[in-house]
């Protein structure tokens, strides 16, 4: 296709425009036209900021701000012609501009380049996805703290390896997952924080010649500050690597939660019951309720952690200052934030809908000798063993519960004081779940004073 005529944004010093496929591979408008509404704001920021400056006449400043504003209404309103040949959402909008306004709209590219452009546009965007990602968490949260406040003394297995290890709390268990979804919460508001420094004004990479005012372009963005290096400030992608990390660590979290879910969910578990609204049935085994939600959202650290390797190796070896590499960050921070927030909402629609089996919890509870460490706790605080000595009598406790076939409470007194003489009745009151949640008064501990302890700060801090 070398008949075309060349670019009207950059072809002065070419004869012939470029090949189809050169335009195929060039073209970012199919992706980031994502970016319009932080374009249009960019711009209209700048175009004041010249006018404030005597750079542009008042009048053509109001020209550009007025049309752009017409330019956002097309987008929005969904009949705005995108063009591929103009290659991305900067040279779209002011190309429409022009048509719009006509000679004025030429003049909104002084002291810019679409370097800084394209950055500042990006990191508003991104800005943007953390605080919607920050809200999406906090209403998991909410979810997990109105689970957990119903049932702060419900018991159920605590496991490690996946194996009975000690009961725990149904509100404890759910507590664990508002610590880290609060970590994210930190590390969203951290990378937020870092990120707030405005690109525009960076020019291509060396600054401009032109007085403008970095500081009024900065504040009227809702920036902290104007980055202070032109070259980190157009070829520095940490922003969308920190959120993209944040991101992943987040996905990881959910992941881990919607396992448990997809386990606890089975018919050989049968902890909770998933609502219909967040489940799916087969269509050959009529029987099935398949935790379907649980399972996409556990596989979506897949994608994200994905796009965070990629655009890490996007960037690595990256000479400064900016390359057309970096044009290829950009699908796979929206890819990451589409699938991220997906997440979010549906986990928190589990959550919300979700009923614990609170029989069922309380029998897995009191199965696989739970309370081994109570028994032996015990003998420590009661008869004076030593830790070790009281871990071995309690092991042999266990084998011959276990041979016997029953629990640790349905040994008789004369079986245990055989294995060892200083046992006596009130060993029992240890070995029932309730009283064993009860004891964990450690703070951070199970118990359901503690967990209401930690339900009740929350609770504060989000209000
Ligand atoms: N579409 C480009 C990107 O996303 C915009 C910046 C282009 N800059 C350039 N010098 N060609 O990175």
């Amino acid at each position: 296709m070398t008949d075309k005529t060349s670019n009207q944004m950059w072809g002065g010093r070419f004869a012939a425009g470029p090949d189809a496929i050169m335009e195929a591979i060039n073209a970012s408008i199919g992706f980031d036209r994502r970016l319009y509404a932080q374009d249009i704001r960019g711009s209209r920021a700048h175009a004041a900021m010249l006018a404030a400056q005597g750079i542009l006449t008042d009048k053509d400043a109001e020209a550009i701000r007025e049309g752009l504003l017409t330019v956002l209404s097309e987008i929005e309103g969904g009949d705005f012609p995108f063009r591929t040949e103009l290659e991305d959402i900067h040279m779209n909008v002011e190309a429409r501009l022009k048509e719009i306004i006509g000679e004025p709209a030429g003049r909104l590219h002084t002291a810019r380049s679409r370097n800084d452009q394209v950055a500042v546009d990006f990191r508003l965007w991104v800005r943007d996805q953390c605080d919607q990602a920050i809200e999406a968490l906090t209403a998991l949260i909410r979810a997990l703290l109105k689970q957990a406040e119903a049932g702060a003394d419900w018991v159920m297995p605590g496991f490690t390896h996946l194996q009975t290890a000690q009961p725990v709390t149904w509100g404890h268990h759910m507590m664990a997952y508002v610590e880290m979804f609060a970590r994210d919460i930190g590390r969203f508001t951290d990378a937020r924080a870092r990120m707030n420094e405005s690109p525009l004004g960076a020019a291509a990479l060396a600054g401009t010649g032109f007085a403008i005012d970095r500081h009024m372009t900065a504040a009227e963005l809702g920036f902290d500050r104007p980055m202070a290096n032109s070259l980190d400030a157009v070829s520095d992608r940490d922003f969308a690597l920190e959120y993209l990390s944040s991101a992943s660590i987040c996905a990881m979290h959910l992941s881990r939660f919607a396992e448990e879910l997809v386990i606890w969910s089975s018919a050989q578990f049968r902890f909770v019951a998933l609502s219909d609204r967040f489940s799916t049935g087969s269509s050959i085994m009529p029987q099935k309720k398949n935790p379907d939600a649980a399972e996409l959202i556990r596989a979506k650290i897949g994608r994200i952690l994905g796009s965070t390797v990629a655009l890490f190796t996007i960037m690595k070896g990256l000479p400064l200052a900016y390359s057309k590499d970096m044009q290829e960050d950009k699908e796979q921070v929206f890819d990451a934030a589409d699938s991220l927030m997906l997440s979010l909402a549906a986990m928190t629609g589990m959550v919300s809908d979700m009923s614990a089996r609170t029989d069922v919890l309380e029998k897995a509870a009191a199965s696989g000798f739970s309370t081994a460490t109570d028994l032996a706790d015990w003998l420590v605080r009661e008869a004076g063993l030593p830790f070790r000595d009281a871990h071995h009598v309690t092991g042999t406790l266990v084998a011959l519960a276990e041979k016997k076939g029953c629990d640790l409470p349905e040994l008789s007194l004369p079986e245990m004081t055989a294995v060892h003489p200083a046992i006596n009745q009130s060993i029992y009151s240890v070995l029932g779940v309730h009283n064993s949640v009860a004891s964990r008064q450690s703070y951070g501990g199970t118990a359901p004073s503690q967990v209401r302890a930690q339900i009740a700060r929350w609770t504060e801090q989000l209000a």
